[in-house]
């Protein structure tokens, strides 16, 4: 048996590239909206970066591929719904991260390359910390405050000027101090919450029983953007001014200068700041925030450097979404040590097993952490994290924490490994770990239930997909719909959808007597399930929500089975997979071990076979487009092999196909032809080995004509 090449080629194609930017692109475009849009992370700050930086790489080696969706054309997430929208006059911009000292050094290099310093001239630079809160744009016309609004995605944020207006004149001036004010001025900085007032305001969550706040920055986030200000006007929110938008003339000629002058005007700045004279004193200073971080009054994650000079700033301009005068200097994560009490099992909508550590309630960072992820089996068994063990939980910034280690001399007596579970918590049917690579036996990392269909933890989700477009395709029940139903009980699994109409009014009131239904949309309702009685064989594949059997392998199938009842009879048997069902499945062009084995694992659930019976016995399937049995090569398996001259492998795959034949990937003795083009090698060769029949492609078009 050859073994296959390792798929971790050293350089990319360009194909894989795009592919990898696409994943990227969508992957971080979601993170966005957790992070902007819900105040919910579930990454954590390093490895939000970690993919930005991957896809930066990227954009860097293939410029070409950069996409129109990029996110180096963006900052943050366009704004959600339920504000006025506020278009910046000047963008708010975001700001590049360096987390080593060299990182810093080549910050500073890179600015005197581009401004073409002589090697004497000094670089003045502004350090001060970065607090963790969220970025506002404060507008001031002839002194007065006229609006405020969010970043939003950098163009275009959301008016939150109400809201701002509740916060205390102390750190949102109403009316700028002095008498020097530009006309026009817009501040920019950061609305955040401290440490201690985000504690208290969470003591009076749990004593009201409301669920407890995450960290200040989250609050502070949630805080400002409520639609009800009064809302905002109880939380104790602060302002710190950091830097400026559109100007009517300028506060100075350096950032030191402008600072000065924002604090005149009765802004507070980001203390304690300091004015740098090169390098060494950049890290110094960075050293010494981080030796106070604990004792700041508010949560930090690091410190930013600006370039002093207004006039270099100008000259040195953005590279998309940052500029190149300034940085943030970040911290590491910070760590606290405590006892670990249980392992839970959460279920995700994919089916996928998640084990999240309780953990004794311990302040890390100024955040109350009683959940760390431990993100899957193999994680456990490689940190060796036991019950009962005291563990290292590590926050960087606002994000779900993690453990990093356990602390094996405390490590009580009796203790036992930890045994993931074998079967899904939420539904009790079997979890499994998906083979990656049969001959390495490599397997995925996580370990997902197989109860699909009836697995509560996910079935949501699997019914909204059954009744998705490209599936059962029934108007007028979407995702609000499906929830509903399943909340009152009417709809668990997917035959029921099938008896909403029988059983109307059996389980509470009928539905046109439901909120948000009435007696014309109901009947709409069931008359558009009705019509999805008769389905195609393919949808009704695809609308199970079989691990990797998208559309087009829910086509390739219902064509290689032709009818439902050859399918699960098939698929019944192909349970064991030392079966010649099984093996059947595998012949199939396309089908490998990783579809193979689904499909498999989904047939040996007892609940979805009952599922998929249920289905059956209510639903006319139409079997996939008839096989033809009147031609020559109907029932023959044939191979193609080597470069065809007339048509390429793929249509000649469609024609032998669309006459009756069954293509196979490789030869065997059950293959009844072998059509060989030029340069056929090893397949013709077990051909002759084998006496199965050799065409050429001269001799198959005459085969088929005949
Ligand atoms: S200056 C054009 N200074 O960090 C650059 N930003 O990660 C404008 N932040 O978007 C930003 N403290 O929300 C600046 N002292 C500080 C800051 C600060 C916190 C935030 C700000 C920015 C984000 C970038």
């Amino acid at each position: 048996m050859t073994r296959k090449p390792k798929k971790t080629p050293a350089v990319l194609t360009e194909q894989q590239a795009a592919e990898e930017l696409a994943r990227l692109a969508t992957e971080i475009a979601e993170h966005d909206r957790r992070y902007h849009a819900e105040d919910a992370p579930t990454i954590s700050d390093a490895d939000y970066d970690a993919l930005v930086h991957r896809n930066n790489e990227l954009e860097a080696q293939f410029p070409e591929l950069r996409r129109a969706d990029s996110l180096s054309n963006r900052v943050g997430v366009a704004p959600a719904t339920g504000f006025a929208k506020v278009v910046h006059r000047k963008s708010m911009l975001s700001l590049g991260n360096a987390f080593e000292a060299e990182e810093v050094v080549e910050f500073i290099a890179r600015v005197r390359r581009f401004l073409r310093l002589e090697d004497d001239e000094p670089v003045a630079v502004v350090a001060e910390p970065k607090i963790d809160g969220l970025s506002a744009s404060l507008r001031y016309e002839k002194g007065q405050f006229v609006q405020g609004a969010t970043r939003g995605d950098g163009t275009e944020g959301e008016d939150v000027t109400a809201n701002i207006r509740t916060i205390s004149d102390a750190f949102v001036p109403k009316v700028l101090k002095g008498r020097n004010v530009p006309d026009v001025l817009e501040v920019r900085g950061e609305i955040y919450l401290r440490r201690e007032d985000f504690l208290t305001l969470n003591e009076a969550q749990a004593a009201a029983g409301k669920p407890v706040y995450a960290n200040p920055r989250n609050t502070a986030a949630g805080s400002l953007r409520q639609l009800d200000p009064s809302v905002t006007a109880s939380r104790p929110l602060r302002f710190f001014g950091y830097t400026w938008g559109e100007l009517s003339a300028p506060l100075g000629k350096t950032q030191w200068e402008s600072r000065q002058r924002l604090k005149s005007f009765g802004f507070e700045l980001n203390e304690p700041a300091v004015l740098a004279g090169n390098v060494e004193e950049l890290l110094d200073y960075y050293r010494s925030i981080e030796a106070q971080r604990g004792s700041l009054p508010f949560d930090i994650d690091g410190v930013v450097y600006k370039v002093d000079r207004l006039d270099w700033q100008g000259r040195l301009g953005f590279v998309t979404r940052s500029p190149r005068w300034a940085i943030a200097h970040k911290f590491p994560p910070e760590q606290a040590q405590t006892a670990l009490r249980d392992i839970e099992i959460q279920v995700g909508r994919t089916g996928s097993l998640t084990p999240v550590a309780k953990l004794e309630p311990v302040t890390v960072g100024g955040v109350v952490v009683t959940n760390a992820t431990l993100h899957n089996e193999e994680e456990i068994a490689r940190k060796g994290v036991r019950v009962g063990d005291t563990v290292i939980v590590q926050r960087a910034g606002d994000v779900i924490p993690q453990i990093v280690g356990v602390v094996m001399e405390k490590r009580p007596r009796g203790s036992k490994p930890f045994v993931f579970p074998n079967v899904c918590p939420a539904c009790g049917s079997s979890a499994v770990r998906e083979m990656v690579d049969e001959r390495t036996g490599e397997r995925e990392k996580v370990k997902r239930c197989t109860g699909g269909l009836i697995c509560p933890a996910q079935a949501v989700e699997r019914l909204r997909h059954f009744v998705s477009r490209n599936a059962f395709d029934i108007e007028g029940l979407g995702e609000k719909q499906i929830q509903a139903f399943w909340d009152a009980g009417l709809v668990r699994q997917p035959g029921d959808v099938f008896r909403l109409q029988a059983k109307d009014g059996e389980m509470g009131a009928k539905l046109e007597e439901r909120e948000g239904w009435g007696k014309i949309s109901a009947a709409k309702l069931f008359a558009a399930i009705a019509a999805r009685r008769a389905i195609e064989f393919h949808r009704f594949l695809f609308g199970l929500g079989i691990r990797h059997v998208g559309e087009a392998t829910a086509k390739m199938l219902a064509r290689a089975y032709g009818t439902p009842e050859a399918f699960l009879r098939a698929m019944e048997k192909a349970v064991d997979r030392e079966s010649e069902a099984y093996a059947d499945l595998l012949a199939h062009d396309g089908v490998g071990d990783t579809l193979a084995g689904a499909v498999a694992d989904f047939f040996a659930e007892p609940h979805n076979r009952a599922v998929v019976e249920d289905l059956v016995a209510q639903l006319d399937i139409q079997p996939a487009a008839a096989v033809r049995s009147d031609t020559s090569v109907a029932g023959k398996t044939v191979v193609f092999t080597g470069s065809l001259e007339t048509m390429s492998r793929d249509e000649a795959k469609a024609q032998a196909e669309a006459l009756g034949a069954k293509v196979a990937g490789s030869v065997s003795a059950k293959t009844n032809y072998v059509v060989a083009g030029a340069d056929a090698g090893s397949k013709l060769n077990k051909a002759k080995e084998l006496g199965v029949a050799v065409l050429t492609e001269e001799e198959w078009r005459q085969l088929i004509a005949g």
